[in-house]
Order: structure tokens, then sequence, then C-alpha cells
């Protein structure tokens, strides 16, 4: 009886002994920043439900590139907002289309900006869905077909890595293979490979003008429900070739961004979406929170629930007070 001999307080006293036990520590190396391009001039529209993210033209790219390059955030990842939508997407693969020039233009600018392309259809299709339509449904192995002119068209623009995020079955395998018989055999391929059909999406949805024109996401992301099945898909990523492996959204999926971490060999990179953006800068806003503290705790929970790599819209701030203190 009496005092506990065992006093976890004792580590706690001060923050110089709170920094030497401290088991997660975010970098600025953990991050990856989305950006939006826009095919046109002149532009540079703020996303009203995501305060300080913006569609850009390429015209106005460089003030982005040079923040991204100054605060040392490693790569971003694309995603184009084209002219000309049509039925199956086909701007994705034309090599003079938006993310091709973009690819190559931060290349002249960057070279060392490590650049990756989101891989899909629902921005560039009509319809919003991410691939070939039949009859109302998206067929996978024609959208894989597409899928791998996509890549080819990426890479040959000079492309670092691509990512996969429409949910097809077999993706990965097509795109090794394509991306092989092109000569990008370096080339590696981060897959989604346990994407969620969310309700998250919705503010990136307004960004990307990617919304379904009818129906939804749900008979090719998964089921939120469901945790061991994205052991299987992760699975089939792996033995497909995927180079590092994505869970997404983040928050909501922390078990399953642990489960990754522990069943796999892989890089587990995590995607903190633009719903989970929102909320906080919602919250923030109208001063319900304190919206920088809330952030760097989300961004240490996302790794500490074992990503090695987090996809934000925060970076640029965490990566500031990261550098700042
Ligand atoms: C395209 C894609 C989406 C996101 C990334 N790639 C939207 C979707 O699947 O509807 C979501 C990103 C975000 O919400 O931040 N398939
Ligand atoms: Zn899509």
């Amino acid at each position: 009886m009496g005092f506990p001999s065992v006093r976890p307080r004792r580590l706690r006293k001060n923050e110089n002994i709170r920094r030497l036990v401290r088991e997660t520590e975010l970098s600025v190396n953990d991050f990856i920043y989305p950006l939006f391009i826009e095919e046109g001039e002149n532009i540079k529209i703020e996303i009203p439900s995501m305060p300080g993210i913006y569609r850009y033209s390429l015209d106005r790219i460089d003030e982005e590139l040079e923040q991204v390059v100054d605060l040392g955030i490693p790569a971003v990842l694309l995603f184009g907002i084209p002219k000309h939508k049509d039925a199956v997407g086909s701007e994705t693969w034309n090599d003079e289309g938006i993310i091709q020039r973009t690819i190559r233009y931060i290349k002249e600018r960057c070279p060392d900006l490590y650049v990756i392309t989101d891989v899909c259809f629902c921005e560039y299709t009509e319809h919003g869905h991410c691939g070939v339509l039949h009859d109302h449904e998206v067929a996978n192995d024609p959208t894989l077909e597409n899928t791998k002119k996509q890549v080819v068209s990426h890479a040959r623009a000079g492309a670092d890595m691509v990512a996969p995020s429409g949910m097809m079955d077999g993706v990965v395998k097509a795109i090794r293979e394509a991306l092989d018989q092109a000569g990008y055999t370096d080339i590696p391929i981060m897959s989604y490979s346990a994407k969620y059909a969310s309700a998250y999406y919705g503010p990136f949805r307004d960004a990307a003008e990617s919304s379904p024109a009818f129906g939804d996401r749900r008979s090719y992301q998964m089921d939120p429900a469901n945790r061991r099945e994205a052991l299987k898909e992760v699975q089939l990523d792996v033995e497909e070739g995927a180079d590092i492996i994505m869970v997404k959204p983040a928050l909501a999926y922390l078990d399953i961004i642990s489960d990754l971490r522990e069943n796999f060999n892989l890089p587990v990179a995590a995607y903190n979406v633009s719903g989970e953006y929102s909320m906080v800068k919602a919250a923030g806003k109208l001063g319900w929170i304190d919206e920088e503290k809330v952030m760097m705790e989300t961004l240490t929970s996302i790794k500490r629930a074992g990503a090695d790599i987090i996809i934000t819209y925060h970076a640029k701030e965490a990566a500031k007070i990261l550098k700042t203190g």
C-alpha cells in the first residue's frame, strides 16, 4: 500500500526531459504538398472551402514553387484542371496537357523538387467518374488501357513518381508494365491502395471540379466500414509492384495506417485530405480551437499511427512552424 513507486510523471517534468523521451517527431521531410494547376492564364483563385489553398495557372505558379522549395518541402503532388473534358478523359494522355506542361515547367525551374502526379480521370471526364463508363458503371479494364497511356505521358514529361488514385483492379501491374516497356523502369509507383469512399473529399471536388455528375464512387472506392479489406487491397498492390502504399483519408483511418505499418515493409503514406483540412480551418476561423496546435497534433497523430509520408495541405504552414518553432 501507500504511494506509487512507478511514477510516469517523472519523465514529463520539463520540456527538456520531454524532448528526450519523445517518441514521434514531425519533420519537413515527411511532407508532400498538393498543387492544383488550372489550364489558362493569370489564374490564382482561392478555394472557398480551403482557405490558403489556390488554383493556379502555370504562369502564376512560381510564387508557390518558391515557397515550397524555400521551406524545404521535398515533393509536390500535381492535380490538373483541364479546359476540355470528354467522355474518357483523353486530355490525361495529351503530351501538351496541363499536367505534362506543368511537369516540364517545374523540372526546368526547380530540377530538385520531386514531382509526383496523381493518376486518375475524374477531373478530365464530363461525367466526373474515375474512368471509362459502360452503362453508367466505370469499366475496369478499358480504364487500365487509358491509365497506361496517361502514366507513360507523365513519365515522358519528366515526372519522378506516379500515384494512381482511381482504385481500379490491377492498376499497379498495368502501370508497372507500361512504364517498364517504355523504358521508365526507375519511376516508382505510390499507390492509393486503401482509398475509401469518403465524404471528406468534398472540398477537393470543388477545387478540382471532379464531382461525379451522377451516382457516387462506392463501386470502386472502399467501404469505410472495412478494415481487413485494406490488407487485401495492399497485398495485391505489393504483389503488383507498388513502391509506396497509401491510406486515404488519414484521420478517420488511423487504424488502417497502423495495420499497414505492422503488416508491410514498404513506406506508408497517408493522405490528410481536403475535408480534414477544411474542418481545422473552419473551427480555427471561428476561434473554437487553437488552429496551429490542432494542426501539429493532427499531423503528429498521423505519423505516430505509422505513416512515413504525409500528403497534406498544411505542409507549408507546418514546415514554417518546424523551422522557426
Ligand atoms: C481523384 C482524387 C480525389 C482525391 C485525390 N485524388 C478525389 C476523389 O476520389 O473523389 C481527394 C483529395 C482530397 O480530398 O484532398 N480520384
Ligand atoms: Zn478520380
